[in-house]
């Protein structure tokens, strides 16, 4: 596999296509996937250590296209982001993405079951909108590729292209939890039946935890009746293995950010307002399953028993616009909104207001800064498959001090022991840590967020990676010697 490219396919392409009156923008897009990947891809070309130098990246550009500007952004796809621009159609989208997507998948892995919408078109275009991707991954895919395909939607392709070209190396790899039996047995049989068939396509299935990789094996087992050893199953006589690869960040890019020109300039802004405040920072894209209200409670909890931090905190609550067209997203936002007013109306005084809220996208070296000069972050998912933003905080932490108050719901609560962990339905648990982070001496912060940083040193977004294609690779090896 010496000249082996590397194809990626993912729903989300690091660029969005925005329709700003009648011109067509690109924009940086937003969570964790685009986020990991961008920067394991960047190592890429710098790495010498590899030899899987040439990528393309597979997916939808955000938007539907007109006719007449597919070539243009197929260029600018291609020059600047490697990238292969899979089109769809806008209704067929609507009915994959914001149907089976974000109505079906996404709230029954995050434990929604009650949020689930269970509608035969949205899965009809779940299966178009696979094929679609495999028909323009066929484009592209050389016998001598590796093939990674990534998250929810697309778990039918793998058997898909395994079907077209029988011998490709497939991994895939899923970015949210993989639920319980319980819950995933929710799904009509055949629907769930053909996302296992579809995933067991691939050569390799990657999850975060231990415990979405267990949870996926048990379904695989009651629904297909396939047994596993060591996460190795056999599927029509083709060796297939599924494994924990927990994502990490590019530590290094987050931590040299940190004296670089542009975050200092940004941390000078920020100061001008914040200096006289301990600050509590929370970075989220708009999703009921980030736990936003149930921080908020946790935050009004804490200013009410704690009248004596009043004048002297404020958290910095950011929220990044997210699938805006689901009407689940459109409530939590009101929600949001609502509960920020309530608070600082509560709670607020004309020089000092506890809440300081941005809804929308926070350019990088922000984000730095916001990490960096934060005395703690509050995050509490409700479940969450990994949480990235913990771990760019504790990375963010040039010397050391900070607290991270984490949900033990999220997916990092497994690898940043030494974080707080609270459970996020826990509002008094939440207010209570609220007030220990604050009041947390040095050396004890200095000690966990050492800790934490080593580790997220060591496993960082390359070794994820590299990990996952090694092990691929080593499961091809396995199969030719059970032929
Ligand atoms: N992020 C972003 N745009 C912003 C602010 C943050 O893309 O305006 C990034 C953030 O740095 C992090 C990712 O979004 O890498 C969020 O990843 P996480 O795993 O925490 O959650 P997800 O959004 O994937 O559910
Ligand atoms: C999560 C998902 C990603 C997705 C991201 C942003 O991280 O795992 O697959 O790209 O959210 O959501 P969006 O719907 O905008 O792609």
């Amino acid at each position: 596999m010496a000249d082996a490219r590397l194809i990626i396919a993912s729903n989300r392409l690091p660029f969005t296509v925005v329709d700003s009156n009648g011109r067509l923008e690109l924009k940086a897009s937003a969570g964790g996937l685009v986020t990991g990947l961008s920067a394991y891809l960047d190592s890429l070309q710098h790495s010498a250590f590899t030899n899987l130098v040439e990528y393309v990246w597979l997916g939808w550009p955000g938007a539907s296209i007109d006719d007449e500007h597919k070539d243009g952004i197929k260029e600018v796809a291609a020059t600047r982001f490697n990238a292969y621009p899979v089109f769809v159609q806008e209704e067929t989208m609507e009915a994959f993405y914001h149907g089976f997507c974000n109505k079906t998948i996404w709230p029954l892995f995050h434990y929604f079951p009650s949020y689930v919408v269970y509608e035969s078109e949205s899965w009809e275009s779940y299966r178009e909108v696979n094929q679609y991707f495999c028909d323009a991954i066929m484009e592209v895919l050389r016998p001598s590729d590796i093939l990674w395909i990534h998250d929810y939607h697309l778990m039918l392709l793998p058997r898909m292209i395994r079907q077209s070209m029988p011998d490709v190396p497939i991994g895939f790899f899923l970015h949210i939890p993989f639920p319980s039996f319980e819950l995933f047995r929710l799904l009509p049989k055949k629907w769930a039946a053909g996302i296992l068939e579809g995933l067991l396509g691939a050569d390799l299935i990657g999850f975060h935890t231990h415990d979405y990789t267990q949870y996926f094996l048990r379904s695989v087992l009651r629904i297909l009746g396939i047994e596993a050893n060591m996460g190795q199953m056999f599927v029509d006589g083709r060796m297939v293995q599924a494994d924990t690869f927990p994502m990490g960040i590019d530590f290094h890019r987050f931590n040299d950010a940190v004296v670089s020109k542009e975050t200092e300039m940004e941390r000078e802004r920020l100061k001008n307002t914040l200096s006289d405040f301990k600050t509590i920072i929370s970075v989220d894209r708009l999703d009921y399953s980030k736990g936003v209200l149930n921080r908020l409670e946790g935050f009004e909890l804490f200013l009410k028993d704690n009248p004596q931090w009043h004048k002297k905190v404020v958290l910095l609550l950011v929220i990044v616009p997210s699938r805006i067209g689901v009407d689940r997203y459109q409530t939590i936002k009101t929600q949001i909104d609502q509960m920020v007013g309530n608070i600082n109306g509560r709670f607020g005084t004309f020089n000092w207001m506890p809440i300081i809220y941005k809804y929308g996208h926070v350019p990088f070296h922000q984000l730095v800064a916001l990490y960096n000069m934060s005395d703690v972050a509050l995050i509490t998912p409700l479940r969450d498959g990994m949480n990235l933003v913990s771990k760019e905080y504790v990375a963010s932490r040039k010397d050391a001090t900070g607290v991270l108050i984490l949900s033990e719901l999220a997916g990092a609560s497994k690898e940043l022991v030494e974080a707080v962990l609270i459970n996020p339905n826990d509002r008094g648990e939440i207010a209570i840590a609220i007030k220990n982070a604050l009041e947390m001496p040095l050396e004890e912060q200095k000690s966990r967020i050492e800790k934490m940083q080593s580790r997220l040193k060591k496993y960082d977004v390359v070794k994820w990676a590299t990990d996952f294609i090694d092990e691929l690779k080593d499961v091809k090896e396995g199969q030719s010697r059970f032929r």
